[in-house]
């Protein structure tokens, strides 16, 4: 099978929608088994259906991932269902308000900062136990052009996810010797669900000016599915502690 995964226990967090769920549909596609996981329950549900009606295997865990409760339910399901974590996809994320430093809001910055950088946390530190005890393992976190620079998105969102890029690098240095590989991918503008509630005073376009608008053709899921696919692969055995651009060279600007 392609990259050398078949049957593999993966966990894909934000699956129930664009990037997450055209990850989970080619990590089945390619005989694994996936632990599908979201806050939003119809489009989990939506996607689990997908995968066994093409003979796949996948459950659904539904919950807001930022709670531990549910990052326990969710590594605890992949073991339960299908023997252990071999790859873990932290890509589940909001975007923020646009919004310059000055005008982020607490409530703003706690949610962002939760979701997109800390939920990660929780969960690869949930998983890692697992991981080690099977040899080792892989994770594929889902950063941003955001993560690379500062003229992509409002403070909040480019702060958490030049967080994930961090995060990424501290795990694939700190347990290299373990077996566990961490990548992560940095997708530019994608055709998918995630709502930009941009706030009235938003840094958006108008301000950010050539910077944001140089910013390369929209991508379709399944083009940063494909990424995040080769990275948990054996195929990238040698690759750990890489951030990904997926941006038809946006960060080569
Ligand atoms: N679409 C883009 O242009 C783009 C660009 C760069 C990075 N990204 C990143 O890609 C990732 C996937 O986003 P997408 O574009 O596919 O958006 P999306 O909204 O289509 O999918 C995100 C999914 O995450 C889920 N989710 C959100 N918060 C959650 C929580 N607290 N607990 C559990 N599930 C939660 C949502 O319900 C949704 O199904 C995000 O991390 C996002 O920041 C997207």
């Amino acid at each position: 099978m392609a990259g050398g995964l078949d049957g593999r226990s993966v966990i894909v967090t934000g699956a129930g929608s664009g990037i997450g769920r055209a990850a989970a549909l080619a990590f089945a596609a390619q005989g694994d088994r996936v632990v599908v996981a979201d806050l939003n329950a119809e489009g989990a549900k939506k996607v689990v259906e997908e995968i066994e009606e093409a003979g796949g295997a996948a459950v659904a865990v539904v919950g807001d991932l930022s709670d531990q409760a549910v990052v326990d339910q969710v590594v605890g399901t992949a073991v339960e269902r299908f023997g252990g974590v071999d790859v873990l996809v932290n890509n589940a994320g909001i975007m923020d308000r646009m919004s310059a430093l000055a005008d982020v809001t607490d409530a703003e910055w706690e949610r962002v900062v939760r979701v997109n950088l800390t939920a990660p946390f929780l969960l690869t530190r949930a998983v890692l136990p697992h991981m080690l005890k099977a040899g080792g393992g892989a994770v594929v976190n889902t950063a941003s052009e955001a993560g690379l620079r500062g003229s992509a998105a409002g403070a909040a969102y480019t702060a958490s996810k030049h967080g994930v890029v961090g995060l990424t690098k501290s795990l694939a240095v700190m347990y290299r010797k373990q077996g566990i590989r961490a990548n992560a991918i940095a997708p530019g503008g994608t055709q998918t669900g995630i709502v930009v509630d941009a706030a009235q005073d938003a840094h958006g376009p108008a301000v950010l000016g050539p910077h944001f608008v140089n910013l390369g053709r929209v991508a379709q899921p399944e083009e940063q599915a494909a990424a995040i696919v080769f990275l948990a692969s054996d195929a990238a055995s040698n690759i750990n502690g890489a951030i990904l651009p997926v941006d038809d060279g946006w960060a080569a600007v």
